[in-house]
């Protein structure tokens, strides 16, 4: 059987180009199209380093529908895509809401579109535990009920994944939202990890900027939260493993597996780590000191957010291998990669 092919949305991204390396590591072969809006194009050749293949790359903004059309009319035999396009800054988001859903949600509508046009029957759509707000309870499964988003863009997953929902019960077309917890960590080749703009939102790029002295200080967000040591506690998953997932769904898809046509899957590992213990276990398995301080608490954080992660393991037959010493250590590897590569990413 020839190699079936993947289209990758967003595949230069940190968790696009991640699951672009995975599915060729799996023998899938793989058509990025990316935007550079936040990604670089060397990114491409890692990918190539990594895998001795090269995907197909294509430069377009998913709002110029005639762009798509193109690249969908010259790549004429895709099996499946995987949506990563979206922005994702959760703050900017909730200053500039027309912006997130302009974008997030008329990508994926021009996505759909295309791919009832070119008759191409199956999509993997990038979705967020963000969609379960504060959760109502814990751990979280898929079947616990949304609460309303926090942010435009949490907005956009809840809108996403209902789009999806309704679009494949009515046409031929077969969906896996895949609700990713927290991703950290980076490739182990060290040649792929995540490239934040500016000053990071999150708390693994700030951990290894401010480890690295391109932050002074690190601040944690409150230590007076109902948990064990009074910070947050989050589902922290290794990016390798999430993109794993990807390739778990592409063949659920592909394979003719699936009892529904629509899907959705918790992926995280089903451990809740506090920002105490992510910083111990940084400091501790990279032998680094961190500038930290405690500060006040951030605006809209929900006090503990962690999976259950049993559909996964059951149904998709997908489950976390690594765990948090590879996190925090491909984290700072990457980081320390990164400084010492003589092109600047
Ligand atoms: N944190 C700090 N200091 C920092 C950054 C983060 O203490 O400098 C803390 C936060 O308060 C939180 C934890 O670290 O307790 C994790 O924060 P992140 O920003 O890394 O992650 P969030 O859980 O807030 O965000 C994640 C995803 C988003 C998603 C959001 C809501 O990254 O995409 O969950 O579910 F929208």
């Amino acid at each position: 059987m020839s190699r079936q092919k993947i289209l990758v949305t967003g595949g230069l991204g940190f968790i696009g180009s991640h699951t672009v390396a995975e599915l060729q590591q799996a023998g899938y072969d793989v058509v990025i199209l990316d935007d550079l809006s936040n990604s670089s194009l060397q990114v491409l050749d890692r990918i190539e380093k990594i895998t001795a293949a090269k995907p197909m790359f294509y430069q377009i903004n998913m709002l110029g529908k005639n762009r798509l059309k193109e690249m969908f009319s010259a790549e004429s035999d895709i099996a499946a895509v995987i949506h990563f396009v979206a922005f994702k800054a959760v703050g900017e988001s909730v200053k500039e809401p027309l912006k997130y859903f302009h974008n997030n949600l008329l990508s994926l509508i021009h996505l759909l579109e295309c791919m009832e046009e070119y008759g191409i029957e199956n999509i993997v759509f990038s979705s967020s535990a963000t969609v379960y707000g504060d959760p109502v309870e814990l751990p979280v499964t898929e079947s616990t009920p949304f609460k309303k988003a926090l942010s435009s863009y949490g907005s956009t997953k809840q809108m996403g994944e209902e789009i999806l929902e309704k679009t494949s019960a009515a046409k031929n077309i077969k969906a896996i939202a895949l609700r990713y917890f927290n991703p950290v960590g980076a490739h182990a080749s060290s040649l792929i990890g995540e490239l934040p703009l500016g000053i990071p939102n999150n708390l693994m790029p700030f951990i290894t900027q401010t480890a690295a002295g391109l932050r002074g200080l690190l601040t944690v967000f409150g230590n007076d939260y109902d948990t064990p040591d009074g910070t947050c506690l989050r589902d922290y998953i290794h990016v390798v493993d999430l993109a794993k997932a990807h390739v778990k769904s592409c063949d659920r898809l592909l394979q003719a597996g699936m009892t529904e046509k629509y899907e959705v899957y918790n992926i995280g590992t089903g451990n809740a780590i506090s920002v105490m213990e992510m910083i111990k276990a940084f400091e501790e398995h990279n032998q680094v000191k961190l500038n930290y301080k405690i500060g006040e608490r951030r605006a809209g954080d929900a006090t503990a957010v962690y999976a259950d992660v049993k559909k996964a393991a059951q149904v998709l037959g997908w489950k976390a291998e690594l765990g948090l010493q590879e996190m925090v250590t491909s984290a700072w590897n990457w980081q320390t990669n990164l400084m010492e590569m003589t092109t600047v990413l």
